[in-house]
């Protein structure tokens, strides 16, 4: 780790070969499992429907996992939706274990939030570039060398990182986060997600200072493919997560979260969408959206060095027998340092309370005021 300009950089996919642990792309590759036949897909539908109910579990999916863990979390009871939706169902949900299919964080948000309840996911090594580029000690480090400065991190992040947050964002609220600490002078220090932070720098004008990491697969987007998709398309509108980099976010006709490009795609008028975001999202537009058509932003072209495909490879290790396997062993039990949990929850509890008044109409100045650096 290095600084530059009073900002720490980090590489932020650390290959894990020694211990044969999926903290690389090509190890978590080797870990998506293969498509099963339709029998054993319903063979398998129908074990994880009755296991549910024996061990009083429901399912938490994000929406870019595969569309038969979508599927079957709906059909259940259960919720597929962003990462910060899926924290406050775990949360409020009375079932005894959340099975969560997405990645490391999420069930580890869930684990923060109900240290009581049990909580599975299909694969334990499900993790995220975001969360690997943000070791704890570095990231102290840099929180150290910024005392005056209100520490903002992304939900994409561990605990150990949570436990070191004032507030913790999600892309669904992060701007209206940020910009009630800036109404307050609260100088900000953001992690990890570059792309993210600059996105919000941009529209709050906030004084910030970021960390150096991004997501995989958004950083693959590229702008001047997409300027040229655009034209072959001349009618379809833009729809970017703000992950995504900063000339890519700048050819959107909407930017936002997951929830936030669905809610996009419904009320636009149009029928022609380009969607830059894991292609894990296109199971939920196309069946929401029957009459429109949903393209894929390009993420390789004659600009590229490598071809990617805009998928997670780590929401793509969730899959069918995973999760039935965890319900009928109980394996896969996420865990979370219980001396972590108090200091962890602080930040993801203001940002629940900060959501809910915003949702309400209440106001939010008096829940920024008096926590962090100001
Ligand atoms: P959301 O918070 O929009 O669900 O995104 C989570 C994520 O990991 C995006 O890559
Ligand atoms: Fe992390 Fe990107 Fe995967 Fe989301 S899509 S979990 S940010 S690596």
């Amino acid at each position: 780790m290095s600084e530059m300009s009073g900002v720490f950089r980090v590489d932020y996919d650390q290959p894990d070969t020694q211990t044969g642990g999926a903290c690389s792309t090509q190890h978590a590759w080797a870990k998506v499992p293969v498509e099963p036949s339709s029998a054993e897909r319903a063979a398998l539908k129908d074990d994880i429907r009755r296991l549910l109910k024996e061990r009083d579990a429901v399912m938490v999916s994000h929406y870019y996992v595969h569309p038969d863990l979508q599927d079957l979390a709906e059909e259940t009871g259960g919720i597929v939706s962003d990462s910060l939706e899926m924290a406050r169902f775990g949360r409020d949900h009375a079932a005894q274990t959340l099975v969560v299919s997405g990645v490391r964080f999420m069930g580890e948000t869930a684990k923060i939030l109900s240290p009581e309840k049990t909580v599975l996911m299909p694969d334990l090594d499900a993790t995220c570039s975001l969360d690997l580029g943000c070791p704890v000690d570095e990231f102290g480090a840099f929180c150290d060398a910024h005392p005056d400065r209100t520490v903002v991190v992304y939900a994409n992040t561990s605990a150990a990182v949570k436990a070191r947050a004032d507030w913790l964002v999600t892309s669904s609220c992060a701007l209206d986060i940020v910009r009630a600490l800036k109404d307050q002078g609260q100088k900000i220090l953001w992690a990890p997600d570059k792309h993210l932070g600059g996105y919000i720098q941009r529209e709050t004008g906030a004084d910030m200072v970021f960390w150096n990491g991004a997501c995989i697969v958004h950083d693959e987007f590229k702008a001047f493919e997409l300027a040229a998709l655009k034209q072959q398309h001349p009618k379809a509108k833009v729809l970017v997560h703000p992950e995504s980099p900063a000339d890519v976010v700048a050819l959107a006709d909407a930017v936002g979260s997951t929830s936030a490009i669905l809610k996009a795609a419904r009320d636009m008028d149009a029928t022609e969408f380009i969607v830059a975001t894991d292609n894990g999202m296109m199971h939920k537009l196309r069946s929401l959206n029957p009459g429109k058509t949903f393209i894929e932003a390009p993420t390789a072209g004659n600009s590229a060095t490598c071809k990617s495909c805009a998928h997670c490879p780590w929401m793509a290790m969730n899959g069918l027998a995973g999760l039935a396997h965890v319900l009928a062993t109980g394996a896969n039990r996420v865990e979370v340092d219980p001396a972590v949990i108090p200091r962890a929850r602080r930040p993801i509890d203001r940002m629940l309370a900060f959501t809910a008044a915003l949702k309400n109409g209440q106001p939010v100045g008096a829940l920024v005021s008096g926590i962090g650096a100001a």
